[in-house]
């Protein structure tokens, strides 16, 4: 068994569904004490039961400012912190939803804030803080997602100096198949992913076990600070043929 995180104390919001469950089962398997942090008590005790041995579980929304302050309020011993909560929206400027990109904003960039300015400064020294962005072309059909996403970039250069020495970095997957995407009909989900897929020079979306062992990489790497590392199979790359 690697122990490499024996001992220390990590945090996981967002540790029941997707990215985030299948890198709390990774952090637990390297023998940390983990705490998995959501809404939903349900979801958090389900989780707990899969990841297996002595996790603990605690409940916060991110998108709300008094959750975010009361969870971290009595916590002061923080090895890791990793937030992977945030909704998605779709749609550009003229065709979205405009309360789904209020809703983008506020809990991909404003969560992180608050996770940053209340749980960061309960990380001990050497410890990291690590957050979920989004990478890839920068479409029209997710812009208020994909300028929290921007916004994150800049805050974990804004943390990284104003929490030294402890580390901040955001980790920024394109496309994965995970249950964020179950609320889609299958069919249009398919069509999605089958298209976004044949764009992509890997050829399909990622797993979640493709993007999940970046995080730790991320948290692990003793001197990645203050960076924004893409996960997305190249989904920038362009040829012209
Ligand atoms: N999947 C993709 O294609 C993709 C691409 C790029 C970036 N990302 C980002 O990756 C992250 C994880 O996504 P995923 O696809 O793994 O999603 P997911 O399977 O839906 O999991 C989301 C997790 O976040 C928690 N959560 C959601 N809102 C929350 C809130 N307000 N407060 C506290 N916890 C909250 C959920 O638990 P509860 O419901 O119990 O609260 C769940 O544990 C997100 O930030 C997403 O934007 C995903």
């Amino acid at each position: 068994m690697n122990t490499t995180l024996a001992n220390k104390n990590v945090v996981v919001i967002g540790g029941t569904s997707g990215i985030g469950l299948a890198v709390a089962k990774l952090i637990a398997q390297r023998g940390a004490n983990l705490t998995i942090v959501s809404r939903s008590v349900e979801r958090l005790e389900k989780a707990a039961k899969e990841i297996g041995g002595n996790v603990q579980i605690g409940t916060i929304d991110t998108l709300d400012e008094n959750s975010v302050k009361e969870f971290f309020a009595n916590r002061n011993d923080i090895d890791h912190l990793l937030n992977f909560a945030g909704d998605s929206m779709g749609g550009g400027v003229m065709d979205t939803d405009i309360s789904q990109a209020r809703n983008a904003m506020e809990s991909k960039f404003w969560g992180q804030f608050y996770v940053g300015r209340y749980g960061g400064v309960k990380i001990k020294s050497g410890g990291s803080l690590t957050f979920t962005g989004g990478s890839g072309p920068r479409p029209h059909q997710a812009i208020a997602t994909v300028a929290a996403n921007a916004g994150v970039s800049l805050l974990v250069e804004s943390l990284a100096k104003e929490l030294a020495p402890v580390r901040v970095n955001v980790v920024s997957p394109y496309y994965v198949d995970t249950p964020m995407w179950s609320g889609m009909v299958d069919a249009e989900r398919k069509a999605l992913f089958d298209n976004v897929a044949k764009q992509l020079p890997i050829g399909r979306i990622a797993k979640i076990e493709d993007v999940a062992p970046t995080f730790l990489h991320v948290f692990e790497s003793t001197y990645l600070n203050g960076v924004d590392i893409p996960v997305n199979g190249g989904a920038v790359l362009q040829t012209i043929e």
